[in-house]
């Protein structure tokens, strides 16, 4: 399989603090005041936390060429200096969505909830990755992840408060926002 393995492991320690906890849809995450990030493949290994969500990068589903284009023109890579807030929100999709054909959910994504478009506006300010875990029977669909500016963080809301009420959020049945800052070395 291609793409990078990540397990995200919540527990006692690691690099992140975790700051707030927010369930907004279906159940909960066990509260843990750190997290890692560890670089993985697809085996399972021990390990100490007390969740562990692994997942992976991979190809591009719905974003279009033009959406790709203005996306590399304007995002920023994470590890930024200054970002040292992160925002980890792993969300789950309904089986109505994955019984969805591609154009389907396409449509919904893009024309109908305008997902990159919105997200567009808040870039740089905002540096993002996706990760998915659907496919490796993962209690969620994706993980997300956000790294900003402590005084982006009210930017930040805003954008998932744009996002939370398109079509596209109905059909979301769990999702979880854990904020974090980094601990410094
Ligand atoms: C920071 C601005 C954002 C931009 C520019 C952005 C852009 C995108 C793009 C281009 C994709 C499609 C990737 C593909 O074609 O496969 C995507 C997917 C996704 N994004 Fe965002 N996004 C942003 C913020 C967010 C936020 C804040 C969340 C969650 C709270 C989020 C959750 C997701 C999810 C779950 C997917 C996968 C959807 C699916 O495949 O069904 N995004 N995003």
């Amino acid at each position: 399989m291609q793409g990078n393995f990540f397990d995200f492991v919540g527990g006692s320690v690691g690099k992140w603090k975790v700051t707030g906890i927010e369930t907004l849809t279906g159940d909960a995450l066990e509260p843990v005041t750190h997290l890692s990030v560890i670089s993985s493949d697809l085996i399972q290994l021990e390990h100490n936390g007390l969740w562990r969500i692994k997942a992976f990068t991979s190809n591009v589903r719905y974003a279009e060429k033009t959406d790709r284009v203005k996306l590399a023109a304007v995002q920023a890579e994470l590890g930024r200096p200054n970002s040292t807030c992160a925002a980890f929100i792993p969300i789950r999709k309904t089986e109505a969505w994955w019984a969805l054909a591609q154009d389907e959910r396409r449509r919904i994504f893009g024309a109908q909830s305008h997902h990159t478009e919105i997200g567009l506006n808040y870039l740089p300010a905002i540096a993002r990755k996706l990760y998915h875990c659907r496919d490796i029977g993962q209690p969620f669909d994706f993980v997300t992840w956000f790294e900003y500016a402590p005084a982006d963080e009210p930017l930040f809301d805003k954008l998932l408060d744009s996002l939370r009420t398109t079509e596209e959020w109905k059909y979301v049945d769990r999702e979880v926002d854990i904020r974090l800052t980094l601990i410094p070395n």
